[in-house]
């Protein structure tokens, strides 16, 4: 487990305050007191596909009804609701025709220089169904790979849902990915074409995507691709491929506003996202789309307990799975309406968040610890933008994703942000799984600072020894699922070998998902405290990041011959990375490892993106090892951190070198 989160998972496990629901929201919630998740819980254990088949039911629209709820024979391979056929795009913009939401507004997009831009469920229809019929004039049809490089935007969202629409398989990469990162991507998911904007903007500055995009594809080894769809978001220069490129307001102006939903399978893959796992390549995460659009659909009402009245606001990006669940596809199927914002807390000043949620009178909001923890700091050095100044009394719900919340930073949020009269639900989930998993009911769970307290009903989490064996509560172990969940991540696209050992290791009996995060139960509760990852993953402001990528980027660089890379607890951004460096050349010193730390990282960016430049570089002429070869990254660990070295290191090679790695270039 990485060093940040073991020690923010120890701070939570302490914990002994309790926050209950309020009794208002209980009496409204759509998961109603302790009882009522208990009685859902003790259904899904008495009937487990019966109790998956009727919520499936509820809340998905069938085209055909599935009579095969569950399908293990191929395990892990599973298949959810298989005799089954939809349409995502359908769920989440038809169904809101017919049933009073025409006029709704689906989106309320807030643009980074604050321009706002109301679109209805009718519009959105309208719009998805141009976009779908542009993408099929390409040629582009079920089962094709379309990538997705947009910042966020009403066009990002439809780009997704025309995807659904005609059963294109879409995979987004964030805006913030490098040109190669992209090129490996659209390799490995062979897509048809690519839909990107001209520029973003992003914190009063115009970024470029065409142009990484055009660097991409010139990186050779894309033959796939036939085409790059443009939206025109800035106006900014850029070049034009004839033949290759086309401007989407070309693509769609023509096109009729009816576009006839394609009926997939249920388990027909709705998208692939990539992400990071313990080797130097990234996963292509696949999802279903029956399964995962039941599951998006339905903890919009459990966790969220999303009302019509709502406005709802996720501040992630589309490029993240939460942009998926919890912007493009959750809030459309459950009819919400919606903040989508393009910019940065920060800009133009760090009260934004604050100053959003009163100007549009936000009731649910959905941020990252990262982003938490930066504005205490900033509302800390500056009273004007300390959520005080706002007027937040629309807020009646909290939530955080994406990495452990220190207490004193739930603290914060609960007292200044949700005025100790909202809930907040912290969920705790990954890419893989689709949606969350662990996380409090606002109106059942009461709720501990730190702990993602208990499971969603249905989700069989557990935690295990390394045999597989459960462990008590009040010890730690792996985090595992001991069932299929209809979310669940199927393959990793192209490498089926790869999805089935590295998430049902045989070590573990070979039936259980393993996350890759540790955990620990509390004694009394049973509560769940994630403490963080087990595998060589970090996580730097809930953006999940392998150690293996960023050393294959360093020494994939002329001037190095060997990398480390490890996490530090960083009080912001929840981890930082700091890399240990050996040059083929003598280390160097002063000014000289100054420079040339700069170019490291500058190199960095430009292999993976800005997201992965280490924050520390500290050059040594060897790393610490065994005398088997293998580098200790444990003391690197704590050499990272500025603590002495109290283990044996009786083992080590060349125990001199801890004295030069030490110093930071
Ligand atoms: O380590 C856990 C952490 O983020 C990882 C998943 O990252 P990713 O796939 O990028 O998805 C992020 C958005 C869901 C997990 O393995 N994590 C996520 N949520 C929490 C968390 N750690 C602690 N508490 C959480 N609520």
């Amino acid at each position: 487990m990485n060093a940040a989160t073991e020690q923010q998972g120890q701070q939570g496990l302490g914990e002994t305050r309790v926050f209950n629901p309020p009794a208002a929201f209980t009496a409204n919630a759509a998961v109603s007191g302790m009882e009522a998740y208990n009685a859902l819980v003790a259904e899904a254990e008495r009937d487990y596909e019966g109790f998956w088949a009727r919520l499936a039911r509820e809340n998905v629209d069938w085209q055909t009804p599935f009579t095969r709820t569950l399908n293990e024979d191929n395990a892990p391979f599973y298949k959810w609701f298989e005799d089954g056929k939809l349409n995502v795009s359908y769920n989440c913009l038809d169904r809101n025709l017919t049933n009073g939401n025409a006029d709704k507004t689906a989106i309320i997009f807030e643009a980074d220089d604050g321009t706002v831009t109301n679109v209805t469920y009718k519009e959105l229809h309208a719009k998805v169904c141009k976009f779908a019929n542009g993408l099929k004039s390409l040629g582009i049809k079920k089962g094709d790979r379309v990538v997705i490089y947009m910042s966020m935007s009403v066009e990002g969202v439809a780009a997704m849902q025309a995807c659904a629409r005609i059963g294109a398989t879409h995979s987004v990469v964030f805006g913030g990915f490098s040109a190669k990162s992209l090129q490996e991507r659209i390799i490995d998911a062979g897509a048809v074409a690519v839909i990107t904007a001209d520029e973003q903007s992003r914190g009063g500055k115009q970024l470029p995507l065409k142009a990484i995009v055009d660097e991409a594809l010139a990186m050779g080894g894309c033959d796939t691709i036939k085409n790059v769809v443009v939206y025109k978001r800035t106006g900014g220069n850029i070049a034009f491929t004839e033949g290759r490129d086309i401007w989407l307001s070309d693509l769609v102006d023509n096109q009729a506003a009816e576009c006839e939903p394609e009926w997939v399978e249920a388990e027909h893959p709705l998208f692939i996202l990539y992400t990071s796992g313990s080797t130097g390549t990234p996963k292509g995460v696949q999802h279903a789309t029956g399964g995962y659009l039941l599951w998006a659909a339905l903890t919009m009402k459990w966790s969220f307990d999303i009302k019509p009245s709502d406005v709802y606001w996720c501040t992630a990006d589309i490029g993240w799975v939460t942009g998926h669940t919890y912007i493009a596809y959750g809030p459309t199927a459950v009819g919400a309406t919606q903040v989508i914002f393009e910019g940065v807390p920060t800009f133009p000043h760090a009260g934004r968040f604050w100053e959003t949620v009163q100007k549009h009178k936000v009731t649910i909001f959905y941020t990252a610890p990262t982003a938490i923890r930066s504005l205490i700091k900033a509302s800390d050095a500056d009273e004007k933008v300390h959520p005080k100044s706002f007027d937040l009394s629309s807020l009646r719900l909290l939530g955080t994703v994406g990495e452990p919340i220190n207490p004193e930073a739930w603290m914060w949020y609960y007292r200044n942000v949700g005025r100790e009269a909202c809930p907040i639900v912290d969920t705790f989930w990954q890419t893989e799984t689709g949606g969350h998993m662990i996380t409090p009911l606002p109106g059942a769970t009461p709720m501990v600072p730190g702990s993602c307290t208990l499971p969603l009903p249905g989700i069989m989490a557990a935690i295990v020894d390394e045999s597989g064996a459960d462990v008590p509560n009040g010890q730690g172990g792996i985090l595992v699922v001991k069932r299929p969940w209809p979310s669940m991540i199927r393959t990793i696209w192209n490498n089926p070998d790869r999805f089935k050992a590295g998430y049902f290791p045989e070590e573990l009996g070979g039936k259980y998902y393993l996350a890759g995060d540790g955990a620990i139960r509390n004694k009394d509760t049973g509560y769940f405290t994630i403490t963080g990852r087990i595998d060589d993953v970090l996580n730097v402001s809930g953006h999940r990041m392998g150690t293996m990528e960023i050393e294959s980027a360093l020494v994939a660089n002329p001037l190095v011959a060997e990398a480390a890379v490890v996490g530090k607890p960083d009080d912001t951004t929840g981890e930082s990375i700091c890399a240990f460096v050996v040059l083929k050349q003598a280390r160097p010193t002063g000014e000289d490892a100054k420079r040339i730390a700069a170019e490291l990282r500058t190199w960095v960016g430009k292999e993976i993106g800005p997201i992965a430049k280490p924050k520390e570089i500290r050059f040594g002429d060897n790393l610490p090892k065994t005398r088997s070869g293998k580098i200790m990254r444990r003391l690197l660990r704590v050499l990272a951190k500025g603590e002495s070295i109290t283990q044996d290191v009786s083992t080590l090679e060349n125990p001199a070198i801890l004295e030069q790695l030490k110093e930071t270039a």
